[in-house]
């Protein structure tokens, strides 16, 4: 299986499955210098962890970051950082039933015909478990985007029909659903929990916002900033689709409109313009529904069942810190990237904050 390293100068590989002992993150091209410990890790794995509310999945899951090398009395030292996260409430049992069929809309059936083997296990390593190392490499990321004064910022826009109508990205953090709208966050709230005792479940979009990018972070040809950011965000299981400023809406627009400020979502020919990045991406519903639904099996028969098991009734406020952790890994391999861009000091790039 190739894939399992995103990055060019910050370099982030993943391993580990859903009911394996344990799963992680060893982060490649971190420069030396930087404060880091355990504390700032915990506090974004917190963020993504399972069992947060009644919205998301009863699996209890401390997710304790154990920082195993790359760092010494408090600071990175440049060498690779590996993050341990143990795996603490497996119970594979939940899949004895469904051991040998394949879940509808799960990876289930393309694993097993690509590998000619698959761990049920909640999906081994297709499982959404897998971007708890994600969210730990993010956390060095965040880290290190500090230092050039970068925060990003991600939150629910909508859920099903429900739409966030007003209120500061930064308000999501106080509700369940991580909708920067109060009011439309207790509407989401109960139209998740309604579907959710119909056994079904919900889909929506988020939407993440960097601010304090210089002008110049991409690279332009292959390596857009807007590309590598897709592909970073579409490596998310669950993510159907991402938009960059006015989006697909800007097929509705005339181009005098369309280049007004605002509507490039902070990137233009794949360099970032100077205004804030601003992206939206789909989230598909819960493929896990406890209705009865059709499975496949490995021997090609169909059976008519119902899953068991902890599912979220919908990904998008466990997705939000996801989302946050892959758009802060990109910002730092492009900001380490664009050192290389220019001899001399490039004009318009922050220098990053000299390290006490
Ligand atoms: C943080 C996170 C948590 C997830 N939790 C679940 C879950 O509890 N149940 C489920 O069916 N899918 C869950 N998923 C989504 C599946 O992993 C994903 O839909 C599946 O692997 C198929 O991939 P695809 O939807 O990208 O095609 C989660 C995804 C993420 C990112």
């Amino acid at each position: 299986m190739s894939g399992n390293t995103f990055g060019t100068v910050f370099r982030v590989t993943t391993y580990g499955e859903s009911h394996g002992p344990a799963l992680g993150a060893v982060i490649d091209g971190c420069p030396s210098g930087l404060p880091l410990s355990a504390a700032d890790i915990q506090k974004e794995l917190d963020r993504r962890r399972p069992g947060q509310s009644a919205l998301t999945t009863p699996r209890k899951e401390p997710d304790v970051a154990v920082i195993e090398s790359g760092v010494f009395e408090g600071r990175t030292t440049g060498a690779p950082i590996a993050v341990r996260i143990v795996n603490e409430n497996q119970r594979p049992s939940d899949y004895g039933d469904t051991a040998r069929l394949f879940r509808p809309g799960h990876a289930d059936r393309t694993w097993f015909e690509k590998y000619g083997l698959r761990d049920y296990r909640g999906g081994g390593r297709s499982s959404g478990r897998e971007t708890a190392a994600r969210v730990a490499a993010g956390a060095v990321a965040k880290k290190l985007l500090g230092l050039y004064g970068i925060r990003i910022c991600a939150w629910t826009e909508s859920i099903g029909p429900i739409a966030a109508k007003s209120g500061a990205p930064e308000n999501a953090e106080s509700n369940a659903v991580r909708c920067r709208d109060a009011e439309a966050a207790a509407e989401m709230e109960a139209y998740i929990q309604a579907k959710a005792a119909e056994k079904e479940s919900v889909g929506g979009v988020v939407a993440c916002r960097a601010d304090g990018l210089p002008v110049g972070w991409g690279e332009p040809v292959f390596d857009k900033l807007d590309a590598v950011l897709a592909h970073a965000v579409l490596s998310v299981g669950g993510v159907k689709g991402i938009e960059f400023g006015s989006g697909f809406a800007a097929s509705l627009l005339c181009g005098s409109e369309n280049n007004r400020p605002g509507h490039s979502g902070g990137v233009l020919g794949g360099i970032s313009d100077g205004e804030p990045l601003f992206f939206r991406v789909a989230v598909k519903p819960t493929p896990s529904v406890f209705k009865t639904q059709i499975f496949r099996g490995e021997d090609g028969t169909e059976t008519e069942t119902a899953l068991r098991g902890r599912h979220d009734p919908c990904l998008c406020p466990r997705i939000v810190p996801v989302i946050e952790a892959m758009t802060a890994v990109v910002l730092a391999d492009f900001a380490l990237l664009g050192r290389c861009s220019r001899t001399g000091k490039p004009a318009l790039q922050t220098e990053e904050k000299t390290l006490k």
